[in-house]
């Protein structure tokens, strides 16, 4: 039996009688098959948007950030790591580029390469370097300067033209220092970059906040690092220079290719930021990131613990 309201349904139908409400019911049928084609057709295209827009990220990411990560069993293997890469490349262009960095860190691999001059493996006969920064305000043969470092801890011991050794200036006129050492290195471009890194994760003098796209500048040092290195300067806060002159990230990352070294359990939060893959002006080692060429990350176990 029909129900009342069935039946007033189908009187409904009829007493149209021209036909307006099928075709309502036609247009209805219609839009719901157009829909149901749409969903078929937007829903694998949005997957596919989405599966190309991740594979696209990853694509860029893996192309930005081309650091390849070494951990050695100590220092020493540390240094060695490092000073193969150099030697290699010296060997291969024996008018290379070299940026280095002063600080404990490369000691062991500037023995090295000390080493293997004296076996005649490598010349720097034609080898330029360029340092990456100088304390300011105390003079140049200070034996705390970083000019005083290279000579004593490798200049003096290799067969380098001490003609090519480029270290900024820290003494005199520090705005024309900055742009003469700028002009210096806009003329010479750095095959490889040494960088050792700060606890804060900072490179060269480059503290924490410093803005990527800098050169050659003056730097306050922060307290963290005046404090670092205060070992070098009879653990008095007052002798320890408060402000120095150094490449800027920019200067870093035009390099072609870069090794940052680190070692002991104290550098060990800054490597796993940088490894960590993030972009933070805070941390600026994690600049390196965003490196177009190779970045070595050469570290003992113990910088390597966190990650
Ligand atoms: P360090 O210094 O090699 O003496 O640890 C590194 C740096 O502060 O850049």
């Amino acid at each position: 039996m029909k129900k009342e309201d069935d039946v007033k349904g189908e009187e409904l139908v009829d007493l149209n009688g021209d036909g307006t409400e099928k075709k309502e019911e036609k247009k209805e049928e219609e839009s719901k098959k157009s829909n149901g084609a749409l969903k078929y057709i937007m829903i694998p295209l949005l997957c596919l948007i989405a599966i190309g827009g991740i594979l696209y990220t990853v694509k860029i990411y893996k192309k930005i950030n081309q650091i390849e990560l070494i951990v050695c069993k100590d220092y020493d293997e540390m240094s060695a790591r490092a000073a193969k890469i150099i030697s290699d490349l010296i060997k291969e262009n024996p008018r290379c580029n070299l940026g280095l960095a002063t600080g404990s860190t490369p000691l062991g691999l500037y023995n090295i390469l000390i080493e293997q001059n004296k076996r005649k493996e490598i010349s720097f006969k034609d080898v330029k370097t360029f340092n990456l920064d100088e304390y300011c305000g105390i003079p140049r043969n200070h034996e705390q300067t970083y000019f005083t470092y290279m000579k004593e801890h490798l200049f003096k011991f290799i067969d380098v033209d001490l003609a090519n050794t480029n270290i900024p200036k820290g003494e005199g006129d520090l705005e024309s220092n900055v742009r003469n050492y700028e002009e210096i290195l806009k003329k010479n471009k750095i095959n490889l970059q040494i960088l050792g890194i700060g606890r804060n994760g900072h490179i060269g003098f480059n503290e924490p906040g410093t803005n990527f796209d800098m050169g050659v500048h003056i730097v306050d040092l922060q307290n963290k690092t005046i404090q670092d290195n205060a070992r070098f300067f009879d653990y008095d806060i007052n002798k320890v220079p408060k402000k120095a002159i150094t490449m800027g990230i920019k200067n870093i990352l035009d390099a072609d290719n870069i090794i940052l070294m680190a070692n002991g359990t104290n550098k060990a939060d800054a490597i796993k930021n940088v490894m960590s893959g993030v972009v933070d002006i805070n941390i600026p080692a994690t600049a390196l990131n965003t490196h177009k060429g190779k970045v070595y990350v050469i570290v003992d176990k113990d910088s390597a613990s966190k990650l």
